[in-house]
């Protein structure tokens, strides 16, 4: 406890109290080869990345699947502190009395299926733009109710209050921050208001941190000395850039853990 505590203390040192984006650049291995037009930004570049790299990779066997959704094999946004993160996520689904869960650019759905363990009679539902990824979880994600086709960039956000309350209806955020930009990310919300999509939980995949900064232009340096391929791999921000992109839509309250950085937004009813 004194360690994790320690640990949200330098956190919040670190913090950048301006808004500030910077593009993100990854190494990701022989994968990075393999993305089109060499950046991960489009649907093509993920399936290619999930199909060739181990980390980032969905595999279409329960049982494996499982052992990632566990955290017993480590992958992208699913690690050991993924049981604690869905424990946080469900504390604030009981708080707001929250019965449907939509939640947007999946992935692998480990955050997703531990939600769903604590909270079997929650109804979830999980969503991508990949045609791959929605066809690998339906496979494996037995116990999530529905697994659909959706893009965050889509201006129709119905798909989510399908069947549903807004009042008890929540949309999850987890981790996708990086892939929009702040245009996309502020049309997005613009969109989701106005399709009455009134709770939203965002979990932040990074967040630019003084520290952070350093070691990011310290490991470019290296790549490029050592020749090392990496690839534009989407954006990061201060936190304090996020509520920008809600502003006079959604009222926001931080939430700042040590294993967890986000937002929860409620709609401002006029
Ligand atoms: C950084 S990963 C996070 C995945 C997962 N939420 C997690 O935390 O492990 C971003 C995910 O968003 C998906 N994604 C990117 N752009 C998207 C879009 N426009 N619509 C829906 N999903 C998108 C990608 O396919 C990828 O699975």
């Amino acid at each position: 406890m004194g360690y994790m505590s320690a640990k949200k203390i330098l956190h919040h040192i670190n913090s950048l109290p301006f808004p500030l984006t910077i593009k993100h650049y990854f190494a990701f291995d022989s994968a990075t080869a393999l993305l089109k037009d060499g950046v991960l930004s489009s649907v093509e570049s993920w399936d290619a990345l999930r199909q060739s790299h181990p980390h980032f990779s969905i595999s279409e066997n329960r049982d494996e699947w499982l052992r990632a959704a566990e955290a017993q094999v480590k992958k992208d946004g699913q690690d050991g502190a993924l049981p604690v993160r869905a424990k946080e996520v469900v504390r604030i689904i009981d708080e707001l009395g929250v019965q449907t869960l939509f939640s947007a650019g999946v992935g692998g759905a480990g955050l997703e299926y531990q939600i769903k363990k604590l909270k079997p009679a929650l109804r979830l539902i999980c969503s991508e733009y990949s045609t791959v990824s929605v066809n690998v979880l339906r496979k494996v994600f037995l116990e999530c109710d529905s697994i659909l086709l959706f893009d965050m960039k889509s201006k129709d956000w119905s798909i989510a209050l399908e069947n549903a309350d807004a009042r008890t209806q929540l949309v999850l955020l987890n981790r996708i921050d990086i892939d929009l930009s702040n245009d996309e990310l502020r049309d997005m919300f613009r969109h989701m208001c106005d399709f009455g999509i009134r709770n939203i939980l965002i979990i932040l995949c990074g967040r630019i941190t003084a520290r952070g900064l350093l070691n990011r232009i310290y490991q470019r340096m290296l790549w490029r000395l050592r020749g090392v391929p990496y690839a534009f791999a989407g954006y990061l921000r201060t936190k304090s850039t996020f509520p920008l992109f809600w502003r006079g839509l959604y009222q926001s309250s931080d939430i700042e853990l040590p294993y967890m950085s986000g937002f929860l937004l409620k709609k401002i009813e006029r």
